[in-house]
């Protein structure tokens, strides 16, 4: 929805044009629909006034997504962080080739999923000893974040008598350019550097490991295709070298993944079919290098952030000073990304709409700019600022969409007490 001087307030019959980023809901009568049911459906279902929903079709329909684009030789897995809600996890396990984890808690998820342990992965900088020897024991593969943490799980291989499954997590010389965060080139926590790890292959072979292969991940949220066909072309050429510097052959190569997906106005879906196109030619290029060993691109948001809404009630309804402020009963609390305290330098507004308002062709809507706020008594509490919105009252829905990624696990629920949200998928 555009965005309006303070106070200003405009009549309008619908037929108003959806913005983009929020076209992947229906609507009925007004009413936004998540999975089919209206918001105070769902209310009455978990006999809540806030929670996060999903929409498990729109989550297949992104799998489906990725997989018409790219080469079916590349497997896709899930970054579990990004929404590890367990029936969110249940609903990607057929559809996914694996799972990526960042805690022993994720991992234990992944594993009880049904997911076989060979195509779960763990990467994360500071995996403690516990950790190590759970994926260890588990067989999961450890994606070895730097020279120090390889010689501990050599150690704790033996100690737990199982022999550890690693790839080498490579931080390397270039750059995912235009990426919302950037996790490669340059100095990192991330990853043993380009410069070292060769060294540290001439001495794997007489490790008791198994070397699996290799994790180059180079960063998130990216819409740009040029900057992802960039940093695979650098990715696959690396990667070859590695290969062949390998005591044996090696049998997965992750290729990282960063696919953003648009949070802003003005932003547009990533475009995967020159990516694609690109993977298909380095494919052939790479053919004989790569030859037996999987290939793997790792995404989180992409899969699920356009699949969820969060969904809040308007408790009060305030003028100050010419500002018109619609005080919710969800806040960043629940839903720091969208407060813009989490990465974002300058905060900018999710899609949001009413949801129990949505303007539609029968009806006439009255618009009005407001600012929603949460119920924490900080000016960070902000969940869409001077936006131009159906004219709304207590009661109503306030609904933030690209909402199903980072969402509960990303946000701090304990702070000033309020009660933790509900999450559904339907
Ligand atoms: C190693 C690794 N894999 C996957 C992801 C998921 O990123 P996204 O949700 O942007 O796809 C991240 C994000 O930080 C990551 O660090």
């Amino acid at each position: 929805m555009s965005t309006a001087a303070a106070g200003e307030m405009t009549s309008a019959t619908a037929q108003l044009p959806q913005h983009e980023l929020m076209s992947q809901f229906a609507q009925h009568n007004g009413q936004l629909l998540v999975g089919g049911f209206s918001l105070s459906a769902i209310s009455r279902m978990l006999n809540k006034t806030v929670f996060y929903a999903y929409d498990r079709n729109i989550i297949t329909q992104q799998v489906q997504r990725f997989r018409q684009a790219l080469p079916a030789r590349i497997k896709l897995h899930y970054a579990v962080k990004a929404n590890p809600y367990w029936p969110v996890v249940q609903h990607l396990k057929p559809l996914v080739d694996g799972f990526d984890v960042a805690s022993q808690k994720e991992m234990l998820l992944a594993v009880q999923s049904g997911m076989a342990v060979q195509d779960i992965s763990f990467a994360g900088p500071g995996k403690t000893d516990a950790e190590l020897s759970a994926a260890i024991t588990l067989g999961v593969t450890l994606n070895v974040e730097s020279v120090s943490e390889l010689a501990r799980i050599c150690r704790l291989g033996q100690e737990c008598g199982s022999t550890p499954q690693v790839a080498l997590r490579v931080n390397p010389a270039f750059e995912l350019k235009a990426s919302g965060m950037k996790m490669a080139g340059g100095a990192k926590p991330f990853g043993i550097d380009e410069e070292q790890v060769f060294a540290v292959l001439a001495d794997i072979g007489a490790m008791p490991l198994r070397l699996r292969g290799f994790h180059i991940f180079c960063g998130s949220q990216n819409l740009k295709a040029d900057a992802l066909i960039e940093a695979h072309q650098h990715t696959f050429a690396l990667a070859a070298k590695l290969v062949a510097a390998c005591p044996y052959r090696p049998d997965l190569i992750n290729l990282g993944g960063g696919f953003g997906i648009p949070y802003f106005a003005g932003e547009k879906r990533l475009d995967l079919t020159p990516v694609g196109q690109s993977l298909n030619a380095l494919l052939q290029r790479y053919h004989d290098d790569f030859s037996g060993i999987e290939l793997v691109i790792e995404l989180g948001r992409f899969l699920v952030a356009e699949a969820g809404v969060y969904a809040c009630q308007v408790v009060d309804k305030k003028v100050s000073r010419g500002t018109t402020y619609l005080v919710c009963n969800g806040g960043l609390h629940h839903h720091l990304a969208n407060s813009g305290n989490f990465g974002q330098v300058i905060r900018k507004n999710y899609p949001v709409a009413i949801g129990n308002k949505m303007p539609h062709s029968n009806s006439s809507t009255t618009f009005e700019t407001v600012t929603a706020v949460g119920p924490l008594c900080t000016p960070l509490d902000i969940l869409a600022d001077k936006v131009s919105l159906p004219q709304a009252e207590p009661g109503d829905w306030l609904v933030v969409y690209q909402s199903g990624a980072y969402g509960p696990t990303a946000s701090p629920q304990d702070f000033l007490g309020h009660a933790a949200v509900t999450e559904i998928l339907l």
